[in-house]
Order: structure tokens, then sequence, then C-alpha cells
């Protein structure tokens, strides 16, 4: 997809896949927008690709409303929202599920997509539509019981994804989740060796920032792409649930 004269924002775009993101959207010509909280990298990845960088907690409901308004005052300023920014826990033990861990990974994971799509989707819109993505995971679709808050916030954003995405089309926005497997970020630490190892396939971030310009070329909306190492993304065949058909129509 050609992105010369096109805005995008990618939140989390100080490190792994949301960097990888951000330099391969200004690669296509793009003005991005780099947000994160992790301020010296994300400047650093701004100031390599020509854009500009943004402090942001996705988790703050307030500091979304602030930017909404900010961009909102140069109407059409909008065209790529990608909600990328996310933790881990690491806790699978529910009775070891502490408040601050539980309501931490929520806030970012979960309540930050919601946010960020509610900013987003006026600017989209009032660029005459554009293209929402979320970073979700293959634990949005499958269950990962080492981690229980990541994997119920991913569920939380496929379906969010899945159940907003209809009511867009007419504004002429798209949205997707990507959900990649096994990314070399700093999610897996020191773990990368013992992971292949046991035979687990690990991508580059440059492999999804790829297949996040494949997603945006499809064309497709309300799409779960899985992402597996050297596979293009796929929409992810959710299961037909009788009776659903009745409040897709609604
Ligand atoms: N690495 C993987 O194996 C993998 C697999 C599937 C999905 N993901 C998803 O990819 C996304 C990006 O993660 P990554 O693997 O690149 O890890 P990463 O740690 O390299 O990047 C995450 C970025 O989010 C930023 N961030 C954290 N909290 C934030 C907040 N409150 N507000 C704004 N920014 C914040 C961090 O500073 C960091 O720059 C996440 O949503 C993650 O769940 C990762």
């Amino acid at each position: 997809m050609d992105l010369n004269g096109k805005n995008a924002l990618v939140t989390g775009a100080a490190s792994g896949i949301g960097a990888a993101c951000a330099r391969r959207f200004a690669a296509a010509g793009a003005q991005v927008i780099c947000a994160d909280v992790a301020d010296g990298p994300g400047r650093q990845v701004a100031d390599e690709i020509g854009g500009r960088y943004l402090h942001l907690d996705v988790a703050d409901s307030a500091a979304w409303a602030a930017l909404g308004a900010d961009l909102a005052e140069d109407p059409g300023c909008l065209h790529v929202a990608h909600l990328n920014a996310g933790i881990t826990s690491g806790v699978g033990d529910i009775a070891q599920l502490s408040d601050e861990d539980y309501l931490r990974i929520i806030g970012i994971n979960q309540h930050g997509v919601v946010f960020g799509l509610r900013a987003a989707v006026p600017l989209l819109e009032a660029a005459g539509g554009g293209h929402a993505l979320v970073t979700a995971s293959l634990a949005s679709l499958s269950p990962l019981p080492l981690d229980l808050g990541y994997s119920m916030a991913k569920h939380a954003v496929a379906g969010l994804v899945r159940s907003a995405a209809p009511n867009l089309i007419d504004h002429h926005i798209t949205l997707n989740a990507i959900c990649p497997a096994m990314v070399a970020t700093g999610f897996l630490s020191d773990n990368r060796e013992q992971l292949e190892a046991d035979g687990i396939d690990i991508m580059e971030s440059e492999e999804v920032a790829e297949a996040t310009m494949a997603i945006l070329d499809s064309g497709l909306t309300g799409e779960c792409f899985a992402l597996f190492k050297g596979r293009q993304p796929e929409p992810f065949p959710f299961a037909k649930v009788p009776g659903s058909d009745y409040w897709s129509r609604r």
C-alpha cells in the first residue's frame, strides 16, 4: 500500500513490533506518530524515520481524549491507527493474580485498545476513511494458561474488532486484528534459544510489519489474521455459532 501523503499513528512504537511497523509505514511514505511511554527509544525511532514522538500511556483515557482533540484541529489528519502497545503479566495461577497485575494488564492491553479506537475512529472518519489495526495475539484465538490476564485481554480485543468492524464499513474504515505467534522482541526475554530448541518457530518483528502491510492491502475488515513464521497472514476461520446471524444483521 502506498502511504504517501498519509499519516499513521503507532502505539508501542519504541520497540519490537511497533517500531518495525512504524519503520515500514514510513518506508511506504507515511508520516508516523510514534507513541509510547519509553520516551528515549520512542524518540529515537521517530527521529530515525522523520516522524513525531508522542508520550502516550495507552491506559490513560484522558491522554487519549487530549490526543484526539489535538489531532482533530487538523481534520483529515489520520489515515492509519495501529493500536499495538501491550505487556505480559506472566501469571498463570489465578490465586496468585494480584489486583495490581490484573488491572495493569487489562488497562494496557484491553482498555488501551478501547480508548485508542474511540479516539481514532472520528479522526479516520474525518479523513474520509482509513484503517485501524490492533496487535492482538494467537492468545486471542486459543488459551494461554501461562498468562491469564494476557489471554483474557487479547480475547477481548479480538471480540471488539469483530463486533465494531461492521459498524465502521459505512464510514470507509477497516478494522482488523493481527494475531502473531511468537515474535523475537523484549517479550521473549532470554528464552529464544530454549523456545527454538523446543521446536517453536520465532518470527522477526519485520515479518509482522510486512504482514501488517498485506492486511492493509487486503480490503478485508473485521478479521483476526493469524500469523506464523514464513506464512501469509490468514483470517482465522471462527466457527459459526447458531443464531449469531440475527445479531449481526441488527
Ligand atoms: N512478541 C511476541 O511474541 C508477541 C506475539 C503476539 C502478540 N504480541 C503483541 O505485540 C504487541 C507489541 O509487543 P512486542 O512484542 O513488540 O513487545 P515490546 O515490549 O518490544 O513492545 C511493546 C511496546 O509497548 C510499550 N508500552 C508498554 N506499556 C505501554 C503503555 N502503557 N502505553 C504505551 N506504550 C506502552 C513498551 O514501552 C514497548 O515499546 C503487544 O500488544 C503484544 O501483546 C507480541
